[in-house]
Formats: C-alpha cells, structure tokens, sequence
C-alpha cells in the first residue's frame, strides 16, 4: 500500500476546523431556475443559516441526471441559474460555500464507498425513493436514480457536515446518513458525526392551481425571475375558493392560496386581517385582493430582479463565486477522502 503524508491530513485538518461554527451542508437539484416555493420552503431559511453555521450549499448536478439524463443542457443551463437566484435572493459566496457537485469527485468516490456498508434493503424501505419510482415509467427506473439517496448520504458525510436543513420528504435520507455514518464509525473507526436534520420553519407554498406544492412539472409556479407583467398575469389566473362564484358569497380563507401567498409576501398584516375578513364575509371581491397580492410579490421581487440583472451583466463574479465555494469543498473533500482512505486500508496516492 503507498502511504501517504499524514502531515498533510493534520494541515487540512486545522484548515477546516478553523471555523468552530458547526457545518452545514444542504442542496438542491439544478432543473430549472428558482420559484418562490423554494424561496419559502427553503432559501428564507438558508438567508439566515449562512450568518450562524458553515454552510455549504451544493447544486446536485449530479443528482439531476436521475430523472433529466436526457436533458443535460438543461441541467447545464441551470446551474448558473440557480447560483443566480441564490445570490438575488440573499445568499452570499463569502459567508458560504457554493459548489457544483461534479466539481468535486470525491463525492462520487464517498458513494461508491459508502456503497459497500449499505444494505439493499435501506433503499428499498426508503418511503420517498418509493414513491419517487412508483411514478416513474419503468424505463426511466434506473440504478442511478434508485442509488440517488445513497449519493445523497454521500453529499452530506463528504464535508462531515453536523447539520441538514431539509423538507420533510427529505427526512428518510437523512436517517439514512446517520445510519451509514454510525455504521462506518464503528467498522472502521471515527470519521463522521452523525447529522441531524434541520427541520426550520419553513412554510411549503402551495401552487398557483391551488393543488398541491408549487412545481414547475405543474406549470403552477412564480419564478423569482419573472418579471412584473408575468407576475400580475400569474396571480390574476391564480385559483381561489372554487365555491365562490361572486364577491358577495362568504369565502374560504383556509387552503386558498391567495391568502397563503398574502401571508408570506404582504408585510402589510393589517391589510390581511382585513381582507380575510371581508372574504369571509362577502364584502370584496377576488380581483382587489389579487391586486394588492401581485404588488406585494412584486415589491418583494423588485430587488431580487434588479440584483439578478446586475449580476447577469457580470457573470464572471458568479463564476468566481462557485469557484470559490467549490475551493473550499475541494480542501474538505480530500481531507475526509484520505481518512476515509486510512480507515478503510484503501491505498492511497499522492497527486
Ligand atoms: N434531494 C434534494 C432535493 O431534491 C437535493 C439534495 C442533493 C440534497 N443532495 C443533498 C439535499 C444533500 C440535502 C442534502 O431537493
């Protein structure tokens, strides 16, 4: 077996515990530019993770390709997109760390390592994968896609993050980390803390269809890029009580999703409880609350815009910004790689 510099791992090893914040490492797949469900369901979070953890934000490109093999370009595309939408939103590349998953191959290394403890049967009971392929049509079933939370375990051990701040359905993956990383721990000896999941408070919008999450499979979505013509024609079309056939029928509040979109994007609260309560009783009309709905959004999308575009006239700043992230997940990357390597008795080499 050729050895390697030990000297090198303790050097790594004081880089990266050179910040004492606990890490972070949470992800989304690149298939199209941002909405504002994701910016409920999860970026308002991260806005305010980044200033109190290390976090790593990791674009899973590679994960994309489980369901978009055929479309890679798309894929491609939306990376920049998404490093886009996260820096108008708020996220900055100096407080975190950006990275593109196939940027860094020790993420597929840890996988297929990791591949070896793992039990058939871990995937098998996994109730999101399950659901995932049931709805999939058989040829799309592929051992790429099945493994993906396996890769997912992988993503999260690589930078021995402690933290995982995910929706629901992505709870049974987390478990699952924990479960490889107590299992490798004790066969080969320490390496990885077991994560928890972050579950914050973290809203989940519905779609403009009022039926179901906010999806782009579902043509239901408000981009964080659309502009304020769009926006006021999405939320003129939106759905609301479906009773309701006149603004002087009483109406239902509750899973409307005009008045979920008012909670979430009118800061004016006394506007709200107004207006619910006029719904409620038949005294306005669909139409006003709609308009005061899709100047909130705009409002609230008038700054992300404006940085979007700034941004996009300087795209070599954003580039430089993934670089950076990707640096940094780079030194992490190895450091767990070669102790990773030394606690296995997997020969190592020196680049
Ligand atoms: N599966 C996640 C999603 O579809 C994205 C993801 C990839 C992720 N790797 C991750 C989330 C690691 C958390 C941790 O949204």
């Amino acid at each position: 077996m050729i050895s390697f510099d030990i000297n090198s791992i303790k050097f790594l090893k004081i880089l990266s515990d050179s910040t004492h914040k606990k890490r972070i490492l949470t992800g989304i797949r690149p298939t199209g530019a941002l909405h504002l469900g994701h910016y409920v369901g999860a970026l308002k979070n991260w806005i305010d993770l980044q200033n109190q953890f290390d976090c790593y934000f990791l674009i899973a490109d590679y994960q994309a390709l489980g369901d978009h093999f055929n479309d890679i370009d798309l894929i491609r595309g939306s990376v920049l997109d998404v490093t886009l939408d996260w820096m108008a939103v708020g996220l900055d590349p100096d407080k975190s760390s950006f990275v593109i998953q196939s940027y860094v191959p020790e993420f597929a290394e840890l996988s297929m390592l990791l591949s070896f403890i793992t039990p058939i049967g871990m995937l098998e009971r996994n109730p999101t994968l399950k659901n995932e392929l049931d709805s999939l049509p058989i040829e799309r079933r592929t051992v790429g896609f099945y493994n993906y939370p396996m890769s997912q375990v992988a993503d999260i051990l690589l930078p021995r993050a402690h933290l995982v701040p995910v929706g629901e359905d992505q709870a049974p993956h987390i478990e699952m980390t924990r479960e490889i990383a107590r299992k490798f721990n004790r066969m080969f000896g320490e390496v990885f803390p077991e994560p928890d999941t972050l579950i914050g408070k973290v809203g989940r919008l519905l779609g403009t269809d009022g039926k179901g999450k906010m999806s782009k499979s579902s043509g239901n979505v408000i981009m964080l890029s659309d502009g304020e013509e769009i926006v006021n024609k999405k939320v003129r079309g939106m759905f609301t009580d479906p009773n309701r056939i006149r603004s002087d029928i009483p109406g239902k509040v509750e899973g409307n999703p005009v008045f979920q979109y008012h909670d979430a994007f009118n800061p004016d609260k006394a506007q709200i409880e107004d207006f619910k309560k006029r719904y409620k009783q038949g005294k306005i009309g669909d139409v006003e609350v709609k308009i005061a709905l899709a100047n909130s959004i705009n409002e609230f999308l008038n700054p992300i815009r404006e940085k979007r575009e700034k941004l996009k006239s300087n795209m070599p700043m954003v580039e430089e910004a993934l670089m950076s992230g990707i640096e940094r997940t780079r030194i992490i990357a190895a450091e767990t790689i070669m102790m990773v390597r030394e606690k296995m008795k997997i020969s190592t080499y020196t680049k």
